[in-house]
């Protein structure tokens, strides 16, 4: 599938006839490093009609673009000029053996306080394509993020057609208001936080919004050229379609692992997922409409439902302003969009999604059987307070296996677990549901409230893992993007309705399954996934909507070192943030 090019070997190579062997060895070791300092400051920022100050990255918003190649390491030193605490994490990144790297607060490290700085330090392994980096603190993350770019080793090329330019479009979400009094209203009252105002293309909402014309992002194109587009949803809260007008969308790869290219007019994300598309500009020259918008998967679920654009410009093609004749200029052609509830198209869409490589080694015989259900759910109140404003006096929780996550305050997961403080978690994170029921039935309300709780799994190195994700009806059914940190995983069958373990298992694929690090279980329905847990650490899994996250959609594996030093997890860093 890809060659090695470009590797001009030494005379002695082939004077001893090595040269294959000399091939191999040069491109599998050669790696840069890149250093990064990245200041994380208040700057004002004006969008829909409004100054707002945001939390950036080197005042840039979205973040700067991380590009590196396969086998590269990056450093990139954090220092925290803002007033809030903070973390990064590098959404898809493996983290072999460097857990301390990861960066979700509290799980892999203390926050980095205002005043503070760390250095992350990480090596890519085994992985191309697009991922992203984003805080990982309160919902630091809706301006705090950018695009971490993976290309082939030097010599290597992709295994599609080489495109003459690439774009990374990060979708996001913007608020009026701080996205931090957002949640922390919701979390006062218990109620759904406030829903976006506006979606963003590279931080601009595009020219249907009020006071955002003259900023709508464009993308020049040439007739005649094979481009790349490298999406991101990096929304909080929204899955979301995404479609250019008039023109066909190859799939190419999602999540860093390249999938058989087919063709679409739109695809879906949801938060935390990348999917990589080649875009043949074989239109008349005109402006077309770069769109997405939102995937509500839910009935009774407030969303923002505006509509952000940027515009595929040919180059010769004339804006019209103001000044330019109306006979010889050009408005964006709009495209049509799937409806927001149209679940087939989402599910034509993830169906369509299969390994590039039929070679691959799916797990086979399984250590770990694991069946979490996933889903909302309403704790109640005894006296309606201001505390309780969410459905009938409650508060709005959510869960997975009935317990509703927790962050620990006063230590890390990872740096208990690694120095043996106890208090801080427990390991009993239930393999399967507490009860058995009818998950995406009518569930009695006597199951609705789940347990708080700081519970890991903790697995075996090297355990072959097999998960069924079990969406429930609990409060609402809902499609939910659950994200596993420090690997990606096989996404080997989905499905509608309640998992049968009698008659689904003939629906797995093990020959070309997708490999992705963001599941999408599908509304009232479920997912199954695979991997082997062959990295040591402490490992967030969770769902990508933050509004979920925040309530505890979320759980901790716990995996120990294997034999030796190159299954076992480093030593902590040095500057690395103590609570
Ligand atoms: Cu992109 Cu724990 O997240």
């Amino acid at each position: 599938m890809e060659t090695c090019k470009n590797i001009v070997n030494p005379w002695w190579c082939w004077l001893l006839g090595l040269c294959f062997l000399c091939t191999s060895a040069f491109c599998t070791t050669v790696g840069e490093t890149h250093y990064h300092e990245f200041v994380v400051q208040a700057t004002p920022v004006r969008r829909l009609c409004k100054t707002r100050n945001i939390i950036t990255v080197d005042g840039q918003f979205p973040g700067p673009t991380l590009e590196v190649r396969n086998g590269d390491h990056l450093v990139v030193k954090v220092v925290n000029q803002a007033r809030y605490n903070i973390t990064l994490h590098w959404h898809g990144i493996h983290q072999q053996r460097t857990a301390w790297a990861d960066g979700p607060v509290y799980v892999t490290q203390c926050p980095i306080r205002p005043g503070g700085n760390y250095t992350y330090r990480f090596t890519i392994e085994r992985q191309e394509g697009t991922l992203w980096w984003h805080a990982h603190t309160s919902w630091l993350r809706a301006t705090v993020y950018g695009a971490l770019i993976i290309r082939p080793k030097e010599g290597f090329s992709y295994p599609f057609t080489i495109p003459k330019r690439e774009f990374p479009l990060l979708l996001g979400e913007w608020w009026n208001v701080n996205p931090i009094h957002v949640v922390n209203r919701a979390l006062r009252t218990g109620t759904a936080p406030n829903v976006s105002d506006a979606y963003t293309i590279n931080g601009q909402p595009g020219d249907l919004y009020n006071c955002s014309e003259k900023n709508t992002v464009t993308i020049p194109v040439e007739s005649g050229e094979t481009n790349l587009l490298r999406v991101i949803n990096s929304a909080m809260n929204q899955q979301l379609f995404f479609t250019v007008a008039n023109h066909n969308l190859t799939v190419v790869a999602t999540d860093a692992s390249y999938v058989k290219p087919f063709i679409t007019s739109v695809i879906m994300l949801g938060p935390g997922e990348t999917t990589d598309v080649l875009i043949t500009t074989d239109q008349p020259t005109a402006r077309y409409y770069i769109a997405a918008r939102a995937y509500a998967s839910a009935e009774n679920v407030d969303f923002d439902n505006t509509i952000t654009t940027a515009i595929l410009e040919y180059m010769s093609a004339i804006p019209c302003t103001e000044t330019t004749a109306q006979s010889n200029c050009s408005r964006p052609i709009f495209p049509s969009l799937p409806a927001y509830n149209d679940t087939a198209a989402v599910t034509a869409f993830s169906r369509s999604l299969r390994s590039l490589s039929d070679n691959i080694s799916v797990p086979t015989h399984i250590d770990e059987n694991l069946f979490f259900m996933v889903g909302l759910g309403l704790n109640p109140c005894r006296i309606n307070r201001s505390n309780c404003q969410g459905p009938n006096g409650t508060r709005f929780t959510a869960s997975m296996n009935n317990v509703s996550f927790v962050l620990p305050s006063n230590f890390s997961i990872l740096q208990a677990y690694y120095q043996g403080i106890n208090g801080v978690f427990t390991t009993n994170f239930p393999p399967v549901p507490p009860t058995i029921f009818n998950y995406t039935g009518n569930v009695s309300r006597a199951l609705w409230t789940p347990i708080p709780g700081t519970e890991a799994y903790r697995m075996k190195y090297g355990s072959t893992v097999q998960i069924v994700l079990q969406g429930t009806s609990i409060v609402e059914a809902e499609h939910h993007p659950i994200h596993l940190h420090g690997y990606d995983f096989y996404i080997i069958a989905e499905g509608f309705g309640n998992y049968d373990p009698e008659t689904d298992p003939a629906k797995f694929n093990l020959v070309d399954p997708p490999l992705r690090n963001t599941m999408g279980v599908p509304v009232g329905g479920w997912a199954v996934i695979r991997f082997v847990a062959d990295n040591p650490g402490a490992w967030f899994m969770h769902c990508h909507i933050d509004t979920h996250l925040t309530w505890g959609l979320g759980m901790i594996f716990l995996v120990d070192n294997g034999v030796g030093e190159l299954e076992s997890l480093l030593r902590p860093p040095s500057d690395l943030p103590q609570c």
